[in-house]
């Protein structure tokens, strides 16, 4: 018995009549709203000792799922990161009609054979920025696509206009209306496409589009990071023809087909850093295992100038620190440059060093706005648009905080890790939807923090005294 829209959630503990292996869940429409409620509390001033395990790629992983659609066949992702964004998005394929089963933690079978429906409804595409792949995998596949208007963290104005030109580049009409995105094409054409940003989805979007396209389509200015690649290597294990990914031109020749595979996903050099930076931050000594070394090359090489040792091997990094933290400058910038996404991480990083570091963010228009919550911890950070000015105050003490995105919540976990005293941390669903298992890695590495649940009902009980 399949259900639909009525709260679907997939877990990977236990089993499920009919579809073995394949662990499914019910839960209240409410219980999201719920987990809000949840905190991590932290006993700072811990040093971080030992490994680290990084799982798959969260920003992969999200494209690879929706890429799935693309064949009739089945295809097996391993590697898979436990993380709220992965379970949307197989809660978003299950919900469409595909069969999704869980063959172990972290690894899942997915088969859209036979699959009909084109359309993502609004209540599961609204919960993330990347449903905006079944945009380009839908229409690859069907020439149509009816996908929600993506949600996702607030950075700032969030535009899907590269997206839609690369799919009118291609042959589709686009238009948006009701916060639907409607893409229909009689055909689709591989086409010469220009990105006027370098944008990581319009980039991601356009391979998925274009891979099943007739003829040539070569995308310009194209975004480089290491998920790019990694969309591109399994697309290419599913029988198609993608040159060039991992530079600024991507050529994608058309197929007619794309057959099942099997593809472990790339290590999230994300989650690498923010470990790498915890390590930093409290003074630790910590092998992060499970990762690229050449993709953290940006991170390693700002650590290295604030005076954290990294030493490299073949798929790990030690950190260790054994001197003062000094200050440097950040901007922020497309793949090479050093990632957004461990903005506010270094930031976080930079209060416990020696002197005033300038970080400018080059991507998004408001990835400070945890610098309050930071403050709160006795950070001594200005911002003014998109530069912030961090004197090091060499110390950092508990409070109260609250996350507003995903990485805001990964550079205050790493704060309350350095602090003085216990900080609490609420809003903890950012987090989790890009962190496997934080809490529990942190800890095989020496922090303590817990993930403390509050029942609603004795929040009503408080409220009503
Ligand atoms: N942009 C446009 N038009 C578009 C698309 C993007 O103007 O059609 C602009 C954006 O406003 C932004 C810049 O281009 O200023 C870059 O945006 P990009 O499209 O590269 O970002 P994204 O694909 O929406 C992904 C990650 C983000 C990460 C950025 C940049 C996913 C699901 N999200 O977003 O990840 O910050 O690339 O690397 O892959 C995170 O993981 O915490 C996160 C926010």
């Amino acid at each position: 018995m399949k259900s639909r829209g009525c709260g679907v959630q997939l877990r990977r503990t236990k089993e499920r009549m009919g579809a073995p292996l394949c662990a499914l869940r019910m839960v209240r429409s409410d219980e999201g709203e719920n987990n809000k409620l949840d905190k991590f509390v932290i006993k700072g001033g811990r040093r971080l000792s030992g490994e680290i395990e990084v799982s798959g790629a969260k920003n992969a992983a999200v494209a690879l799922i929706p890429a799935i659609l693309l064949c009739d066949e089945p295809c097996v992702l391993e590697n898979v990161p436990d993380i709220s964004d992965v379970s949307m998005s197989l809660r978003i394929m299950y919900e469409m009609g595909a069969k999704v089963e869980m063959l172990d933690p972290t690894t899942v079978r997915i088969s859209a054979e036979g699959l009909k429906n084109f359309c993502v409804p609004y209540e599961s595409a609204r919960r993330m920025r990347a449903s905006y792949y079944f945009l380009g995998a839908l229409l690859g596949r069907f020439c149509k696509a009816r996908v929600s208007m993506p949600g996702g963290c607030p950075l700032g104005d969030r535009p899907i206009d590269q997206h839609l030109k690369a799919f009118s580049a291609l042959g589709a009409k686009c238009n948006i209306e009701h916060g639907m995105v409607d893409l229909f094409a009689e055909k689709l054409t591989g086409s010469q496409i220009y990105l006027d940003v370098v944008s990581v989805g319009a980039t991601m979007n356009a391979m998925l589009a274009a891979v099943r396209a007739e003829g040539l389509t070569v995308i310009e200015n194209a975004a480089k990071e290491p998920h790019i690649v990694d969309l591109a290597n399994f697309l290419n294990s599913m029988g198609a023809d993608i040159m060039g990914a991992g530079t600024d031109v991507i050529k994608i020749r058309g197929v007619k087909h794309l057959h099942g595979t099997t593809y472990s996903v790339v290590p999230d050099q994300i989650e690498a850093g923010t470990f790498m930076v915890a390590a930093a931050a409290t003074g630790g000594d910590v092998l992060v295992k499970n990762v690229i070394p050449k993709h953290l090359e940006p991170i390693t090489s700002k650590l290295r100038k604030i005076g954290v040792n990294v030493d490299e091997y073949d798929d790990s990094v030690r950190v260790w620190v054994d001197g003062p933290l000094v200050r440097t400058n950040i901007k922020t910038m497309p793949h090479p440059g050093f990632p957004t996404d461990m903005q506010p991480q270094m930031t976080t990083l930079l209060t416990l060093a020696e002197g005033t570091s300038i970080i400018t963010e080059g991507v998004w228009e408001q990835r400070f706005r945890y610098v309050d919550e930071l403050r709160r911890m006795g950070a001594d950070i200005s911002v003014d648009g998109k530069v912030a000015v961090v004197e090091g105050t060499g110390k950092l003490t508990g409070a109260p905080v609250k996350a507003c995105d995903l990485r805001a919540g990964a550079a205050l976990i790493i704060a309350g890790l350095a602090a003085k005293g216990i900080t609490e941390i609420e809003d903890i669903y950012h987090i989790e939807r890009g962190y496997s298992n934080l809490a529990e890695k942190l800890r095989q590495a020496g922090a303590d923090i817990e993930k403390v649940s509050t029942p609603v009902a004795t929040i009503r009980e408080a409220v009503s005294g």
